[in-house]
């Protein structure tokens, strides 16, 4: 059984410097490891996998393969920006697979949270397995689990972590940064080039805006919950609340209202925005939006998402709600 603990005696990784120690120290053991072996990421665009990534082009270059998978639940430009810093920026092996039919066929019609979660837990590992097995060569999987991940247990909701391995493969794995914690991995991140953006970008759940359109998802609904987040987030960066605001998204619930417009009854759907400061995510406050800047989100939603007449804001503090709706 391999050590699961963190060395006591390990310093806080909290400067460049430090990182720089750390990546060539893991760069060294990974080039030991592995070898000229070939070595398999799922790489979801998050901070976790992105920085385990960047390690391992520094270590072994093209050996890395890496599997971006677009479960059709992902925010607007997600995709194509891995595509852009690992693909173009870094010169990584990346396969991008396309599997957004598959997982909104497959989930037409389920309502229940945690089954919504199981699925797309369950088809992510489908996808990944046949792309690996598509692969010749690979001995290795890298995942980016963090210490949080090996010492915390979650009971609420089944928070299934995109990248798990499928038990089939049978790989040895690769686990880089599984004795840091988020601080220490955005730190060691930024040293080896990554973007700040991706780096110190707000936490996003596996099952990305799936759990942001309760009860069955619809291909309709969830346009409205990727345009809708795609303008917080743009308006949120323009005044500075993106650096502040720990975690920021809407939600599109799967009822609708009535409003008027052009001097017509209108009977469309509403777009919550959720804005919340957290330290670890077990508990929440609700980040005080100023009004103007409010306002002018709820204009451009209301201009630009089609099929919205109305915007709300959720100022429930977790607990008694979750971050999320479901
Ligand atoms: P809740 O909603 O439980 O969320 O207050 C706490 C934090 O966890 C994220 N979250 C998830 N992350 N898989 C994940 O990887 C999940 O199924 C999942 N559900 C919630 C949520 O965004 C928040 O940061």
């Amino acid at each position: 059984m391999e050590n699961q603990i963190r060395d006591p005696n390990m310093k806080r990784i909290t400067t460049p410097e430090l990182a720089k120690v750390f990546i060539e120290k893991q760069v060294a053991n990974i080039r030991r490891t592995v070898g000229d072996k070939k070595v398999l990421l799922a790489l979801s665009g998050g901070v976790d996998s992105s920085v385990v990534a960047a390690l391992l082009i520094k270590a072994i270059g093209q050996n890395l393969v890496c599997v971006h998978v677009n479960h059709g639940l992902l925010r607007k430009g997600e995709s194509q920006s891995v595509i852009d810093v690992f693909q173009k920026q870094l010169g990584a092996t990346l396969i991008y697979v396309d599997a957004q039919d598959r997982f909104l066929d497959v989930l037409v019609g389920v309502e229940d949270p945690e089954q919504k979660r199981k699925i797309i837990g369950k088809i992510f590992i489908d996808v990944f397995a046949e792309e690996a097995a598509k692969l010749e060569g690979i001995s290795f999987l890298a995942q980016g689990t963090i210490y949080p991940d090996i010492t915390e247990s979650k009971g609420i909701k089944a928070h299934h972590n995109v990248g798990g391995l499928p038990p089939e493969l049978n790989f040895e794995l690769v686990e880089p940064v599984k004795f840091l914690y988020k601080d220490e991995v955005r730190v060691v991140g930024e040293t080896l080039g990554l973007p700040h953006s991706m780096v110190y970008r707000q936490p996003f759940p596996g099952p990305g805006l799936g759990v942001r359109c309760p009860g069955a998802i619809t291909r309709e609904r969830l346009e409205k919950v990727r345009e809708s987040d795609a303008i917080l987030r743009e308006e949120f960066a323009k005044c500075g609340l993106e650096g502040k605001v720990w975690q920021y998204f809407t939600i599109v619930p799967p009822f609708r209202s009535t409003g008027i417009k052009d001097g017509k009854r209108t009977f469309d759907y509403m777009v919550v925005l959720r804005a919340v400061n957290s330290v670890d995510a077990t508990s929440a406050s609700v980040e005080e939006i100023p009004y103007p800047v409010l306002f002018h989100i709820r204009d451009r939603i209301l201009a630009e998402v089609p099929g919205v007449n109305r915007v709300l804001v959720d100022i429930s503090p977790k607990p008694i709600a979750t971050i999320e709706w479901e």
